[in-house]
């Protein structure tokens, strides 16, 4: 376990037997709590429609420059069926936040994906009320995807001037409720965001005992109001991946897009340094270059069979083999289906 002083030396040292050291220890702690079996999910952009103006996101509000796009019902559940095929045991259905689809629309999709397809279900459509989370729920999605971004109120309040964290982080507790698995998750390098800032991150993704936590470097987006600051490193993003592998345990963690796209081999690199999931992107080609929240981003003008065996090699490479089951929460009672509100192991 690590103390806060020691979680902020792994983030500023400039001593590289010490950050090694640190990657080697996240290694380890991940082959022993959750093998060397990596998860694949399968990622839908349903709509790149926005009523929200995160000051760091390519498709924000207001921004003129995108060609805004919503996937028909039909459209995503056909994606979704390519993802199975594809033997992805996961799917995740991520948009913009707004209300493009009612929560009717939205209830009966997940119920005919369900019916369809043995796909666990995850969603991440940003903040809902507790009813429309609840009918999610109900029509069969198991979990959700919010980050909350950063943990500074006043940096989240520059960033995201039409959201609350207080709000925000009430969300993340409504889902749970509900019986979710739920993830969370921050950038990296945001402008004005400090190592005690990133501590205090990383103190409360602990604090919050989630099932997921996904993280990225902050990547400065031209069309953005942030266009002329730094975007954030893979090296300080690697350290705070390794410190929440070495601090949450058996948490699922994935090499996200993000890193990815920052450095061609950032995804390896993470896997090695604690990660354990790859969200591949199924996304329908003529859509994907609309959901540009950054630029640089990877597979853009790539089909979902193209990033299956891309992904499928490179796994090889590193040694790791891909999972079969649908990798739920390990942080589930074995016993306890995913479909009810399953009573939670503190198995450490
Ligand atoms: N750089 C990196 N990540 C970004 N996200 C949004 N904009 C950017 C950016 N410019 C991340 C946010 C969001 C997730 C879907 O993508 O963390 O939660
Ligand atoms: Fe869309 Fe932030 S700009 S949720």
């Amino acid at each position: 376990m690590l103390t806060r002083q020691e979680i902020l030396r792994a983030l500023t040292t400039s001593d590289s037997g010490e950050v090694e050291a640190l990657f080697l220890e996240a290694d380890r702690v991940r082959r022993e709590q959750m093998g060397d079996e990596v998860h694949l999910r399968g990622l839908i952009e349903i709509s790149n429609i926005c009523g929200r103006d995160c000051l760091y996101c390519g498709i924000r509000h207001s921004n003129p420059s995108v060609r805004r796009y919503r996937m028909t019902p039909d459209e995503v559940v056909a994606a979704a069926g390519r993802a199975a095929a594809l033997g992805y045991p996961s799917v995740v259905l991520q948009s913009g936040e707004s209300d493009v689809y009612s929560p009717d629309e939205m209830t009966e999709l997940l119920g005919r994906i369900k019916s369809l397809h043995r796909l666990a279900l995850t969603l991440s459509l940003g903040e809902k009320p507790r009813e429309v989370y609840a009918a999610y729920r109900e029509a069969g999605a198991d979990r959700y995807l919010l980050r909350f971004e950063t943990s500074s109120e006043s940096l989240f309040n520059r960033l995201k001037p039409d959201s609350s964290l207080r709000e925000r982080l009430e969300c993340l507790h409504v889902l749970r409720e509900l019986g979710y698995q739920v993830g969370s998750g921050i950038m990296v390098g945001l402008p004005g965001q400090t190592p005690d800032i990133l501590a205090d991150d990383i103190e409360l993704l602990r604090e919050l005992d989630l099932d997921m936590i996904g993280i990225g470097p902050f990547i400065r987006n031209p069309d953005t109001p942030l266009a002329g600051k730094e975007s954030g490193t893979l090296d300080l993003t690697l350290r705070v991946l390794a410190i929440l592998r070495i601090l949450t345990r058996n948490t699922h963690l994935p090499a996200t897009t993000a890193m990815g796209s920052i450095d061609p081999q950032g995804r390896e690199k993470a896997l090695q340094r604690g990660a354990n999931v790859l969200m591949p992107n199924v996304t329908p080609t003529e859509y994907r270059e609309h959901y540009r929240l950054y630029p640089g981003k990877i597979c853009l003008g790539d089909s979902p069979e193209t990033c299956a065996s891309c992904l499928t090699t490179r796994l090889a490479t590193l040694g790791r083999t891909v999972a079969k089951d649908p990798g739920h929460s390990r942080k589930v009672k074995s016993g306890s289906q995913p479909g009810t509100t399953a009573s939670r192991g503190r198995d450490r």
